[in-house]
């Protein structure tokens, strides 16, 4: 398979509350194809284990690895993959990466109000924004020029959609 026919995977990439989800459910509409990594796991039961204390499942990545290398070879044409995607994905299937990205403040307030997480998982996440750890971490992976930031704090949706499918016609 050439490079080009095999870089078909547009990673969705963020800290939790950016709006990932939302995002996926929009381009789902307009029949693009979207896997939520934690959904796959959960689905294919990949996880091992609740750390209580991170609250989040444990996972054997290189298990997960191979699962998604199989479901790539197995799924024609252009599939996004939202979750912390920076390491398990084979980045020859990847044709760009997206961070999505948001004010500290407001995605504080994001999660506040769409979460039931802890005050400290609350500020672990904006803390994590703050840093840039899902961008350091793509940016470990992946040329910069295949990293696409949008700051969604004064977007809508609809707004951030519609960027994202204006990016994939000049890719
Ligand atoms: N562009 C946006 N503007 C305002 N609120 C948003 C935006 N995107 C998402 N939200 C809200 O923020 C919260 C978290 O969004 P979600 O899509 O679940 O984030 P993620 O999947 O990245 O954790 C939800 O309540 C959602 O409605
Ligand atoms: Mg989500």
């Amino acid at each position: 398979m050439s490079k080009k026919q095999s870089s078909r995977v547009i990673l969705l990439s963020g800290t939790p509350g950016v709006g990932k989800t939302t995002i996926s459910d929009l381009l789902r509409l307009k029949e693009y194809s979207v896997i939520n990594l934690n959904d796959f796991i959960i689905q294919h039961g990949l996880y091992f284990g609740y750390d209580y204390s991170r609250e989040s499942v444990i996972i054997d990545e290189n298990v997960l690895k191979i699962k998604i290398e199989k479901e790539l070879e197995q799924f024609p044409g252009l599939l996004f993959i939202e979750g912390h995607t920076s390491e398990i994905v084979p980045m020859e299937f990847v044709k760009f990466a997206l961070i999505l990205r948001c004010n500290p403040s407001i995605l504080r307030e994001r999660l506040s109000l769409s979460r039931d997480y802890s005050h400290n998982k609350i500020e672990e996440n904006v803390q994590a924004e703050i840093m840039d750890e899902c961008l350091i971490a793509m940016q470990e992976q992946l040329p910069s020029s295949l990293i696409l930031e949008i700051d969604t704090s004064d977007l809508i949706p609809e707004n951030i959609v519609e960027q994202i499918i204006s990016h994939i016609s000049k890719t």
